[in-house]
């Protein structure tokens, strides 16, 4: 009888930290270190190599580098709200964080994924209206309605995560305080509240439609379009100019969506968590070190960009 009062008091001793267990691997921390601060360089790099040439070159002034510039915008956010802690649980081998800093993470991850999801739909609904629609291009794309794409994605992405975190600000957290990923994601946080959380999953589930499905099924729908339209061009130099314009933006969409399927549509067993860990890789640190490769190695108006400094150089030395 006393064992079990003290149990059920030590159970209730709130947790004024949680654990982030990453890769549980204390082996490989100098290689994990070497690895994410790697890409977190590079991503960091190449994101704003490509805003500078956004904003600087004229001939990227066009909606579709807007739009790819504010993307690169807002993956230098989305990578900086993961990498950094992680990078510090690395170094130090610190794996604490406040519950504050966790509700923070996840708050600030959730909205940019979630405005991620919006931009790179805007950016297909972009292509469509240019590859379908090439002579309303203009019209139909217009200043105005640029910024409002631009905006739009980043208040939506509020709207739907502030109610997350308000009810899950509600919840009482009790005893178990390690959460097994390398950020503070929501199903892993919400596993160790000691309330009711059916209510809450529904919820979120609802919310998390409307913050990545939508945007997926504009994405999927502006792409079907633009297939069926690419093939009905009959050169096969027009086909492939018409897709080139698009392939990279459709190689960026197919890892950030592909990874965050396997992770959220896979049931919640805890057999697939070590899965589920590594496709996490994918959407959270892979998604922004690939979007500025891709652009910068595959477009051609981006190479051409990338070269005009370098020109300018030559001319001056030699
Ligand atoms: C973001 O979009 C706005 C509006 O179209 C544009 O003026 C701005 O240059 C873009 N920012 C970047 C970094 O590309």
């Amino acid at each position: 009888m006393h064992l079990t009062v003290n149990e059920k008091e030590e159970n209730q001793t709130a947790p004024v930290a949680f654990i982030l267990l990453d890769f549980n691997n204390d082996d490989l921390q100098m290689l994990f270190s070497i690895m994410f601060l790697t890409i977190y360089i590079v991503t960091m790099a190449g994101n704003i190599l490509i805003i500078i040439l956004v904003v600087t070159d004229q001939h990227l002034h066009t909606p579709m580098y807007f739009f790819l510039g504010n993307l690169s915008c807002l993956e230098t956010c989305y990578s900086s709200t993961i990498m950094p802690r992680m990078l510090v649980s690395f170094l130090t081998g610190d794996r604490t964080i406040s519950i504050k800093g966790c509700f923070t993470q996840l708050y600030f991850f959730g909205s940019l994924a979630a405005a991620e999801c919006y931009l790179l739909a805007v950016m297909s609904y972009d292509r469509y209206l240019a590859i379908c629609k090439p002579l309303h291009y203009t019209i139909l794309m217009n200043d105005r309605i640029c910024i409002l794409l631009i905006v739009g994605p980043w208040i939506i992405a509020c709207l739907v995560m502030s109610p997350i975190i308000f009810f899950m600000s509600q919840l009482n957290f009790c005893g178990p305080n390690k959460i097994n990923h390398f950020f503070c994601d929501f199903t892993p946080m919400v596993r160790l509240s000691c309330n009711e959380t059916d209510l809450i999953e529904t919820t979120t589930f609802i919310l998390s439609s409307i913050g990545t499905l939508a945007p997926f099924v504009i994405t999927v729908s502006s792409y079907v379009y633009i297939i069926r339209n690419i093939l009905r061009i009959p050169s096969t130099t027009g086909k492939q100019k018409a897709f080139s314009t698009c392939s990279s933006h459709l190689t960026v969409v197919a890892c950030f969506y592909g990874s965050l399927m396997i992770v959220y549509v896979l049931p919640n067993m805890s057999s697939l968590s070590d899965l589920k860990k590594f496709f996490s890789l994918f959407y959270t640190l892979l998604t922004p070190l690939v979007n500025p490769l891709v652009y910068s190695l595959r477009n051609k108006e981006v190479k051409e960009a990338i070269k005009k400094p370098c020109k300018m150089l030559q001319r001056h030395y030699y």
